[in-house]
């Protein structure tokens, strides 16, 4: 599925993120960059070793939670990948929403930064850090919802989730968010 607002698309499908043919995509990394399993091992495998190069060689103290990092893309469909740390779940209260937002926001930022049309994100948080899917949702729907509206780039703007309860998750969010919008 898919919804506009203002210039830009935000679109939902069920996949495997490394399979997107798309100007950035998006890992859910950790604040070392050290690489790991999940999609950030997924990445990794399908990208080759340059990624890990890139990353030791221009990033030696890694990432802050919250933020992203760029390098290239290796063998991937992409001209980038942006590495974004969000946060693991500790119960809501300990900034994981503001934290989540701020890791989304600092990738689309990166995509203007390095003039991407087009970006692909995973569920980021929501697998090993344990972030509940239907609040992960609203956050990082909501928060690039208003940065479309704000800067109107990048164009099109792709969430990739691994499984059924993650697209169910994010559906029932854009939809929510479609209608409030005005659009039914
Ligand atoms: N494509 C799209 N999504 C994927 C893929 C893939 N190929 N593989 C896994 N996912 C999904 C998971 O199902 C989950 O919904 O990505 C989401 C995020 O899960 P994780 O990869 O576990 O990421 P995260 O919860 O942010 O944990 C980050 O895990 O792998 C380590 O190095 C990483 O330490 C970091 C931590």
């Amino acid at each position: 599925m898919f919804v506009q607002f203002g210039k830009c698309q935000i679109e939902l499908v069920q996949g495997d993120i490394t399979l997107q043919e798309v100007d950035a995509i998006v890992n859910a990394a950790n604040s070392r960059l050290a690489g790991g399993g999940g999609v950030d091992g997924a990445i990794h495998l399908a990208a080759g070793p340059v990624l890990m190069e890139e990353t030791r060689r221009r990033y030696p103290d890694g990432c802050p939670t919250g933020s992203a990092v760029a390098t290239s893309a290796g063998r991937l469909m992409a001209k980038h990948v942006f590495h974004a740390v969000g946060p693991v779940w500790g119960g809501g209260h300990r900034k994981e929403r503001e934290l989540l937002s701020s890791a989304y926001e600092a990738c689309l930022n990166l995509a203007i930064e390095h003039n991407c049309e087009s970006i692909a994100f995973p569920a980021i948080s929501t697998g090993v850090y344990r972030f509940p899917k239907d609040q992960a949702a609203e956050v990082s729907l909501s928060t690039t919802r208003d940065f479309c509206l704000d800067h109107g780039r990048p164009q099109l703007i792709r969430f990739v989730l691994f499984d059924e309860g993650s697209y169910g998750a994010f559906a029932r969010v854009l939809e929510d968010l479609a209608t409030a919008d005005g659009q039914s």
